[in-house]
Formats: C-alpha cells, sequence, structure tokens
C-alpha cells in the first residue's frame, strides 16, 4: 500500500470536541449517546414522547404516533394524535408567563449596523399587531399567506403572526425571481402577498416589488398585496396594496394563540425536484416543532430558558444562524427551535463579505455569540479574504460551531477547525467543535449530526444519526449495504415527528419522490457510505438536484429558464466543481441556430435566466452543442455530459441514441480550455 500523504493522514484523524465542554453537557459522552439512541429507535414511541415534555400543550395528545392507516399519511403516520398547541405560545408566551418577559428573545442587525434588540414581551407585541393586520385583512386558520421578504425583522414577525392565528405560510427566498413567487403563489393559492418596496444589499437600494410589475396581477387568488416599505423608495403601486406597517399600527397588542391541531400545516416551504416545478413541502405544527426543539437542545446543548445549566436568563448562550429565513435552515434554525427553547437568537440583514469580510465575526463579538452556524460555502468565502478577517475580533465566548448544506470538505473544514474552531493539531487534535448537520427541507431538522459537545470528529463526516432516527444504506434492489467504504442509496427506515406529511396539493408526488423506490423507507435522494468506525460520509445527490452555494437547484427547472429564451432549442445543465460555491451551473445550450452562438449570445441568456428565474439561478458557465447525448428513451445522460465539462474519461456510451454528438461535446470543450473563476 502506498503511504498516506500529510494531509491525507489528517484528514483521516479524529478531531475531539474542547473537554470542558462535556462536563455540563446534557448528554456527556459517546457511550451515553449510542444507549440513548438504541433506546430511541427500539422505543421510538416512549422516546418522542419524552421530548414531546418540551413543548407546552393547550390539549394532551392521546397517542404519540399512529400508524400509517392510508394512503394519505402512508410511512409517516399521524404524531401526537389529538393535541393541540400553537408554535408561537410555545416561542414566546409560555416565556412571558414564566417570568422571563423582558429577556432578549430576537437581535436583528442591519446591514446599516442598526440593531433591534426584541423581548419576549416586544416581540409577542409585534406578532400580535401583525396577526391582528392579517386577521383585518381576511386571513384566516388554514389560509396560505405568501412572504417574499429580505431579512427584515419583519420577516420574522410576520412568520410568526401566521403561525399566531394558524395562516400557513409560504416563505420564497428573496432571490428567486418574481416569476418563482408567483407559480408558487398560485400553487397554494395564497390570499395575501407580503413583500418589501425594495432591498437593501451591500450599500444599495435594489428593487423588489417592482420585479412584480405585471406579474402580481396574474395571481388569481391575491387578495391584498401587502406592502412593507423599507426603504420608502418609488415604487410601482398595485391596486390591492395595502401599506402593511402603517396597518399594523392601527392594531391591539392582543392577539390569543389560534389552537392548532398537532397535525395542523405550520409551512409550506417549496423545493427544487428533479421535475420543473418546486415541489410545496408541507410540516406541520407539533411534529415540527417537537424534532426542532430535540435536535437543537441535544446537539448544540445551549443554555436557553427551557434549561440554563446555570446560567442567569441575561447571560444565557447566543446562537447564530446565519442562513436566510427562505430556507429552511432559518425557518428551523433561526426562528422556530431556538426560539421554543428560549434561546437568545440573532439575525442578520446582510451578505457576510459586506461592508467587510469580518462581518460573521464582527457579530460573534458584538453579541457575544457561544453558538455559530453556516455554510461551506460561506466558509469557503471568508477563507479566500484572509485570517486577519477572523483573527481581529474577540471571539472568546465562542462555543461550537458549525455547517450546513453540502460536504464541509477538508480545505475549508481545516480553515474552520484552525482559524475560527482556535483547533490543536498534533496526535489527538482538541478544539471548539464543528457540528456537521446533514439534514435537508423535508426531514424539518437535523438527521445525521455530530453531538457538538462530545462526538469526536472526522473532517467532512456528519458522524451518526440524531436520536430517533435510524439510518439505512441500500443497494439498488433495495438490500442493505453494510460493506464499509462503499457507495449507497441513503434512507432511513423509521418516521420521525419532524417529516414533511405531503407535497402540497399532490401527494402522489411526495409518494413517489421519497416512498415508492424503496418501499418502507424515506429516501433521501443522497448517496452515502460508512467507514469502518461507522461514521456516515454523504456524498452528494444520485438526482439530477444541483446544489450551488449550498442552495438547490432542479436541473430540469434552470432548462425550463434558459428553454424559455427565443433562440435556444434544448438545454442540458449539469454542475461544475467551484471554488467557493462547491458546483456552480455549467449549461449545455443548443441554439435553433448554430450561428448565433457567440460570447454576446451567451450574455443574453444568462441575463434572460436571471431575470426568469431570479439571482440564484445562474448558469455561470455556457458550452454551445449542437446536440446533447441522450438514451434511446430521451433521457439526457448527464454522467456523460459532467465527464465532458471536467475533461475527464466519458466511459461507457453503448445507451446513447445519439453517440456521434459526444466527439464533437469533446473537441468544443477542448476549445473552451481552463475555466477560470
Ligand atoms: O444533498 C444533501 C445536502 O443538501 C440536501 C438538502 O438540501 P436542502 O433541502 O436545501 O437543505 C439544506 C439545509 C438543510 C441534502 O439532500 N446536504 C445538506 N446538509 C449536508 C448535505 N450534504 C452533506 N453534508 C451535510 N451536512
Amino acid at each position: 500500500m502506498s503511504e498516506l500523504t500529510e494531509t491525507e493522514k489528517e484528514k483521516a484523524k479524529k478531531y475531539y470536541p474542547l473537554p470542558a465542554l462535556a462536563e455540563k453537557a446534557r448528554i456527556q459522552n459517546m457511550d451515553a449517546y449510542f444507549e440513548k439512541w438504541k433506546y430511541s429507535v427500539e422505543n421510538f414511541e416512549e422516546f418522542w414522547a419524552e421530548e414531546a415534555k418540551m413543548i407546552d400543550w393547550f390539549t394532551p395528545y392521546q397517542k404519540v404516533w399512529q400508524p400509517p392507516q392510508g394512503e394519505q399519511d402512508e410511512f409517516v403516520g399521524k404524531w401526537f394524535v389529538g393535541g393541540k398547541l400553537n408554535v408561537t405560545y410555545n416561542c414566546l408566551d409560555r416565556w412571558i408567563e414564566k417570568g422571563y418577559g423582558d429577556e432578549t428573545a430576537l437581535i436583528w442587525m442591519g446591514e446599516d449596523d442598526s440593531v433591534k434588540k426584541f423581548t419576549y414581551k416586544s416581540l409577542t407585541d409585534e406578532v400580535n399587531k401583525a396577526a391582528n393586520a392579517l386577521k383585518s385583512l381576511g386571513v384566516k386558520k388554514g389560509d396560505r399567506v405568501c412572504l417574499w421578504l429580505p431579512m427584515i425583522e419583519n420577516l420574522a414577525i410576520v412568520m410568526l403572526a401566521c403561525a399566531r392565528i394558524g395562516a400557513i405560510h409560504s416563505i420564497v427566498f428573496g432571490g428567486f425571481s418574481a416569476e418563482s413567487v408567483k407559480d408558487r403563489i398560485d400553487d397554494s393559492e395564497c390570499t395575501i402577498l407580503v413583500v418589501a418596496d425594495e432591498v437593501r444589499r451591500a450599500g444599495k437600494n435594489r428593487p423588489m416589488k417592482d420585479n412584480l410589475k405585471g406579474i402580481i396581477d396574474t395571481c388569481d387568488s391575491i387578495e391584498h398585496v401587502a406592502v412593507i416599505k423599507l426603504t420608502g423608495g418609488d415604487v410601482y403601486e398595485y391596486e390591492k396594496d395595502v401599506d402593511f406597517l402603517a396597518l399594523m399600527e392601527e392594531q391591539s397588542t392582543t392577539c390569543e394563540s389560534e389552537p392548532m391541531d398537532a397535525e395542523d400545516p405550520l409551512f409550506i416551504l417549496y423545493t427544487s425536484g428533479t421535475t420543473g416545478k418546486p415541489k410545496g413541502v408541507v410540516h406541520t405544527t407539533a411534529g415540527y416543532l417537537v424534532f426542532g426543539v430535540s435536535t437543537n437542545y441535544y446537539v448544540w446543548d445551549y443554555s436557553c430558558l427551557l434549561d440554563l445549566k446555570g446560567d442567569t436568563p441575561a447571560n444565557r448562550d447566543v446562537w447564530y444562524c446565519t442562513a436566510d429565513i427562505g430556507w429552511i435552515t432559518g425557518h428551523t434554525q433561526i426562528i422556530y427551535s431556538p426560539m421554543a427553547l428560549g434561546a437568545v437568537t440573532i439575525m442578520y440583514e446582510g451578505v457576510p463579505t459586506w461592508p467587510h469580510g469580518g462581518r460573521f465575526w464582527e457579530i460573534c463579538e458584538k453579541f457575544g455569540v457561544t453558538h455559530f452556524y453556516t455554510a461551506p460555502t460561506a466558509i469557503r468565502a471568508l477563507m479566500k479574504l484572509g485570517d486577519e478577517n477572523v483573527t481581529k475580533w474577540n471571539l472568546e465566548k465562542l462555543k461550537m460551531i458549525g455547517t450546513v448544506g453540502e460536504v464541509c470538505n477538508w480545505p475549508e473544514w481545516k480553515w474552520y477547525w484552525d482559524v475560527v474552531g482556535k483547533g490543536s493539531s498534533g496526535e489527538k487534535p482538541i478544539g471548539r467543535p464543528i457540528v456537521d448537520s446533514y439534514w435537508q427541507t423535508e426531514t424539518g431538522s437535523y438527521m445525521m449530526v455530530n453531538l457538538g459537545a462530545v462526538t469526536p470528529m472526522k473532517p467532512g463526516s456528519c458522524t451518526f444519526p440524531y436520536l430517533g432516527i435510524n439510518p439505512v444504506l441500500l443497494d439498488e434492489a433495495g438490500s442493505k449495504v453494510e460493506t464499509p467504504n462503499t457507495q449507497a442509496y441513503f434512507a432511513y427506515d423509521k418516521p420521525w415527528p419532524g417529516l414533511m406529511r405531503t407535497v402540497w396539493g399532490d401527494h402522489e408526488r411526495f409518494v413517489n419522490t421519497y416512498l415508492a423506490q424503496f418501499p418502507g423507507h424515506y429516501f433521501t435522494g443522497d448517496y452515502a457510505q460508512i467507514d469502518d468506525e461507522g461514521y456516515y460520509f454523504i456524498l452528494g445527490r444520485s438526482d439530477d438536484v444541483i446544489k450551488v452555494s449550498g442552495h438547490r437547484l432542479g436541473s430540469a427547472e434552470v432548462e425550463a429558464a434558459i428553454n424559455s429564451h427565443p433562440k435556444v432549442a434544448e438545454s442540458a445543465v449539469i454542475p461544475y466543481p467551484h471554488p467557493v460555491k462547491g458546483s456552480t451551473i455549467f449549461a449545455y445550450i443548443t441554439l435553433m441556430n448554430d450561428e448565433d452562438a457567440s460570447d454576446e449570445m451567451k450574455k443574453v441568456i444568462q441575463k434572460h435566466v436571471r431575470s426568469v428565474a431570479g439571482p440564484a439561478v445562474y448558469p455561470e458557465i455556457i458550452m454551445f452543442a449542437t446536440a446533447v447525448p441522450k438514451t434511446r428513451s430521451g433521457k439526457i445522460m448527464r454522467r456523460i455530459l459532467k465527464a465532458v465539462a471536467e475533461q475527464k474519461d466519458i466511459g461507457n456510451t453503448m445507451t446513447l441514441a445519439n453517440p456521434e454528438v459526444v466527439e464533437g461535446l469533446i473537441t468544443r470543450r477542448q476549445m473552451m480550455g481552463e475555466i477560470q473563476f
């Protein structure tokens, strides 16, 4: 066997959390974790009943879990049957009732350095005003409300207001286009759209509401457009507009929280799949909340009002998740779970690199952040800017750091460990733990994750399952793969309370996407493998989902946006390795007339896609092609397109209907030369 290089040796090592963290931890060592995990999967109803005690119920549930009884609740069943609760009661009122009304609940910081600290009382007042404002616009329990907003405090307030009155929010990421907002509004028939006049981004005001011109008029279900005047910019007005902040000011600060059934939907969040149409992932009230609270409680182990761990309420730990609320990470890890635990949570309006590259760490110093959670793509972007952006800030309070969204690969993992984690090297490196959390929009919260205080880490591994979760590796035929270091399909063989219940309006799609391929299992769509110590490594998507900067995009959606340009005949997109984004979009485009192929045309198409699908969807690399390789059934052979793009061996082309196109693609790719970012 060849000798391992120094880097390979370092990569293969185990890394340990600072020992002091285990002393007061809720689970104090790995034996205790393995024991609790075994108990939790063997007695999962008892286990989840224990966890459900972290929540206050208006009416106790009668049954923890009711197994599937028909097609509508296939695999997942029903959770906490008969229970009544309200998520905002758990996030706000209960802490006021326990005497913590004047403690900090949420700290919001704007791009311009302005800070708004909300106590449980002041946040409740705002949420109630927003809830009453929504009611005055006719919003009732079960109605859908679409929020298309930047990371302003009112995003948190309005989402909580929806939950307070039992309206189902559907938040659309600010980086998506107005057309994507329309698709999502139409799909779930939202009656209200809440939107800001403009967005503040990197020191400039940029259009938001104006992008909806001509589009919002075609959304038949919309009754009111609730405008949040953020910049006061001069924007297009629409007859259904309501000045939402002015309306809020007219409202009372009292609004009882609506008792919701455990299984009532809390929100819809659209996510990309393998077809052109995004899926409206539906999460319920009780299961989602119990799962979110439980995962955060044990994984991060922070002091919070639910368990102060000897801290005073005023010097509780401080939690900062850098995600956008437009993604599931923001829903679960900025708002619902930390707030229901009574943690101090931070929400920041801006980007990590403006006005300077140390913005995250500045925020950590300023608010004494103890637990910091970000994405590998952000780590890669920051690592390029130099260590002094981190080291000049006082990060003494920091206890744990974490990542989510994609694999945290060795270079960024090591940088994070050394520079932010202040980790040591040597035989047994010790430092601030890096929590590598693997989960999905669909799963509600962490599925595979290290317990920050105790789990020895391996770079790039999300380590072991969360409590109550039983992962399985399967081959094509659905048989278990138990051999270490063997790539397999990654699934779970048991439901858990936080699993999505359905795809809004298309239950069949839910079943077909997640449950049909391996009956009796939820299939993640990812490949994974274990090593010889049972550590899990996620190997990426097995389907046509592309991750750009940790954001999930469906290739079919991107292709639909490209194909909507009148000069495009056909397109095929694949992920291409990118030093900061992890992957970027590489698009093969066949024009109606190959003679139009030019650099100018590439720019035209890029601009078109941005306007149709939004800035988050950007075909960064374009290669014109006379045709793309397809199977005889007409399916694009993305494996070959990936190999051509990365100039690797293309392997077998026997199954292609048109093998002759491959040579031409290889030549065109050679002519493009090295791709610079
Ligand atoms: O491929 C996996 C990857 O992100 C997918 C889920 O994307 P999304 O629903 O947008 O949720 C992201 C935030 C929860 C997964 O199917 N993924 C997520 N976390 C990790 C990851 N891949 C490797 N390691 C992770 N920690």
